[in-house]
């Protein structure tokens, strides 16, 4: 892929996101020589720096966050070369001219905006560029989640970035959308004919998802305690997994033509009922526990913690897609802090087969599984039965993978960050991986009543150890239909 020519104005230089995320994404492109020669980029921020201390920031930042044997001397040159820096005041215009006068040097090169920074600053800080004379006709902007707080509040701040930038300028970043295995639910879904014709009702039973964490709130309990796990990663992460699974082909791979298909999805998703709330949603919250051997505290005893907040930090649901393709079929699907492991896995639960000859006792075995790892260690399974060997087994059924591990499989592939494919999508202009306004509008509106249904019934979360797999209810919400979480990979 050769490289396009744009600058980068960063909004939020000096903050977590662009250094444990951005400037790793951005040395790693340059080292495989997807920046183009002139590119360059301008962080922005408060604290009163000059070019070289910045780039000295930078430089410390990528050694903490890129390993030691890919930080090569000359690329490390050539991308902190790139780099400048103005302080700045994002709520006012004045200081805006800086980025004005930064561009002249570079003019032809379309000017990308980069706002790692809280969406209360969107707004104004898309107006001051423009009033300051710094876009030009193919400037981008680029934004993080979260876009709101809940349906009104994400279409005022659409509205005000809206103002300025065109929708087909307007990159909304989920990164899940970059991991390289969520993309693969394209290539496998619609690649694959085996499993594109049973990709349906007809033959899929049920669908899983988990997205498991060990961390708990990592010093952003102020954030988080307003959000909650639902916010933080359903309206977001899940569901975007969710319409990547559900939806239907696309016509082609074009940015609208996949999206127009996931906002269906997001259209038909079953709103829940007072009474399907109580026994098909479970909310958490985790007490103290134990985490690989160690304690570690409760949610209302993290730093800074309202000690009677009734926040949740895990969500489990049984959901269902509710159109010709998926009527009947639950998704169960669950997400929390503090969980034992971290794994973001989607396993697809196939049918029985119509008429069954082998074992009665070995009837529950009898289907087929596919299991999508997202991470860690990205890889696709597909769990199959076999006999079981030894001549005095008979016929007896055993399960095992027919497995895919890309680490193993393709040794040499790197597997790269999802910000350092999200970014080259946004220097090339290509936005099939971002998410258009009314994708986060249709998930917000489904949370919302979820939302509103949860607070009517009034219930406090239910407490779960940290280190253990959410509250027990999660577990019988799933084992009440005859299932269970899918454990072995
Ligand atoms: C973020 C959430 O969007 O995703 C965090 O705000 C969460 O709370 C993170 O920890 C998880 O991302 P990943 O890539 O580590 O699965």
């Amino acid at each position: 892929e050769s490289a396009s020519a744009i600058d980068l104005a960063l909004f939020g230089a000096l903050g977590d996101l662009s250094q444990r995320k951005l400037y790793p994404a951005l040395y790693h492109l340059d080292r495989e020589g997807l920046l183009d020669d002139d590119m360059r980029v301008l962080g922005l921020a408060r604290q009163p720096l000059d070019a070289a201390a910045f780039r000295k920031e930078v430089e410390a930042a990528l050694a903490t966050h890129v390993k030691a044997a890919e930080l090569e001397r000359a690329t490390l040159a050539r991308f902190l070369a790139r780099l400048d820096y103005r302080q700045l005041d994002f709520t006012t215009e004045e200081g805006f001219a800086a980025i004005r006068e930064w561009r002249q040097e570079g003019a032809e090169r379309p000017l990308v905006v980069y706002l790692a920074v809280g969406a209360n600053l969107y707004g104004d800080i898309c107006r001051h560029l423009e009033a300051s004379g710094s876009l030009d006709e193919a400037s981008r902007v680029v934004v993080e989640k979260p876009i709101g707080y809940d349906l009104d509040s994400s279409a005022e701040i659409n509205d005000a970035i809206g103002g300025v930038f065109p929708e087909s300028r307007i990159y909304r970043i989920d990164h899940y959308l970059g991991k390289e295995t969520v993309q693969n639910l394209i290539a496998l879904r619609f690649a694959n004919p085996l499993f594109g014709t049973q990709w349906n009702q007809n033959h899929i039973s049920h669908v899983e998802i988990t997205v498991a964490e060990k961390v708990g709130i990592e010093g952003r309990w102020g954030y988080f305690d307003e959000a909650g796990q639902l916010r933080d990663m359903v309206q977001n992460h899940l569901l975007q997994l969710v319409c990547l699974i559900a939806m239907d082909p696309p016509a082609n791979l074009d940015a609208d033509a996949i999206r127009d298909e996931k906002v269906k999805v997001l259209k038909a998703l079953k709103p829940f009922s007072e009474a399907s709330l109580g026994r098909d949603v479970v909310r958490g919250q985790y007490i103290a526990g134990t985490i690989d051997g160690a304690s570690v505290p409760g949610y209302l005893e993290e730093e800074g913690a309202n000690r009677r907040s009734d926040t949740e930090t895990f969500v489990a649901m049984k959901t269902e897609v509710a159109n010709w393709r998926w009527a009947g079929v639950p998704f169960y699907i669950r997400t929390g802090k503090r969980l034992p492991e971290k794994l973001s896995q989607i396993v697809i639960h196939f049918r029985q087969q119509p008429h069954y000859i082998f074992d009665p006792d070995q009837r529950n075995l009898a289907a087929n599984k596919l299991v999508i790892r997202l991470q860690p260690d990205e890889g696709i399974a597909l769990e199959v039965l076999t006999k079981d060997s030894g001549l005095d087994k008979g016929m007896r059924l055993r399960r095992g993978p027919l497995h895919l591990d890309f680490n193993s499989a393709f040794p040499k592939t790197r597997i790269p960050d999802a910000y350092e494919r999200l970014l080259l999508e946004v220097i090339k202009g290509r936005q099939y991986l971002f998410v258009r306004r009314d994708e986060v509008e249709h998930a917000w509106r489904w949370c919302d009543g979820l939302i509103e249904a949860w607070h009517d019934l009034g219930e406090a979360p239910r407490r779960y150890p940290a280190g253990s797999w959410g509250p027990v209810a999660s577990i019988a919400m799933i084992t009440q239909d005859g299932r269970s979480w899918y454990e072995d990979y």
